[in-house]
């Protein structure tokens, strides 16, 4: 498993870190085979995985389920559980209850936060507890009912300076890493060079660190719109409805299942059964 600190040496050493979300055991079994460096287990399970419009409804019972399944495929890849919305902000101990029974329960590596302001605290408090945070700036899908959508950011000069000044205080609060989402690349480049420690893009040019995906779109499993800035390396969908189209079609003909998928009871205990009646 890749520490911290060798992901820090990547960055340093300009060797791309690859992440990706997952949100089950067989697609962590997969990303540890292709050594993925860091599996992401998201909240955006809330729409690709759940079939909720957005984020907000995933709760901390739903990352813990996911995340141990996660982690259980994956035992020697750096895992990140997202703290879903609303249970990184109020009381200090509302705070550490939530996030400590998630690192816990998961087994994760870090935990990710979204924002940067007052979430700050919640950097310091739980870095200073024990537990790794990545920070999340630039798009923030758990407050895209208040940004207007999902939308590109730190377009302008003004907006650009924020985000830079946000990555210093993160970095500074003691996040071990920034997930930085749809900001322009030219910005990307700038963050990267502004702190030390690794910067992973989505939405956000090559400039980044690292890269992260959303694994429904990776392999594009779903119903969903792929995101501009996504690309699909495979096509997972077409095989799923293909396999499920055939298997229809075999049953409805009787196709399947065939004689090799049949169990068979032995000829004298189905006479003992129908007294030499049966067919
Ligand atoms: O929830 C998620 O999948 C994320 C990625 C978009 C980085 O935060």
């Amino acid at each position: 498993m890749k520490t911290i600190t060798e992901l820090k040496r990547m960055k340093a050493e300009g060797n791309k870190i690859v992440m990706m979300t997952a949100y089950d055991y067989p697609t962590a079994v997969f990303a540890e085979k292709s050594d993925v460096d860091i599996l992401l287990v998201g909240d955006s399970l809330g729409m690709v995985v759940l079939g909720y419009p957005s984020t907000v409804y995933v709760t901390s019972e739903d990352m813990v389920h996911h995340g141990k399944a996660v982690r259980r495929g994956a035992k020697d890849t750096f895992l990140v559980v997202d703290l879903p919305f609303g249970t990184f902000r109020g009381s200090q101990d509302r705070i550490l209850n939530e996030a400590i029974r998630v690192f816990q329960e998961t087994g994760a590596d870090a935990l990710k936060v979204e924002g940067a302001d007052e979430v700050l605290d919640t950097i310091q408090l739980l870095t200073k507890t024990g537990i790794p945070v990545v920070a999340h700036l630039g798009l923030l899908p758990q407050s895209a009912s208040v940004i207007g959508g999902y939308k590109v950011q730190g377009k302008t000069a003004d907006a650009a300076r924020k985000l830079l000044d946000d990555a210093k205080m993160c970095e500074q609060a003691g996040a071990c890493m920034i997930v930085v989402e749809c900001i322009p690349h030219q910005l990307t480049a700038q963050l990267t060079k502004a702190v030390n420690i690794p910067i992973i893009g989505i939405g956000a040019g090559a400039e980044a660190d690292g890269q992260v995906l959303v694994f429904h779109d990776l392999v594009k499993y779903g119903d969903h719109r792929l995101p501009k800035f996504a690309q699909s390396f495979s096509d997972a969908g077409v095989v799923i409805q293909d396999g499920i189209a055939s298997y229809t079609n075999a049953v409805r003909s009787g196709a399947f299942p065939d004689t090799q998928h049949e169990f068979t009871m032995k000829e004298e205990e189905l006479l003992t059964l129908y007294g030499g009646e049966h067919e």
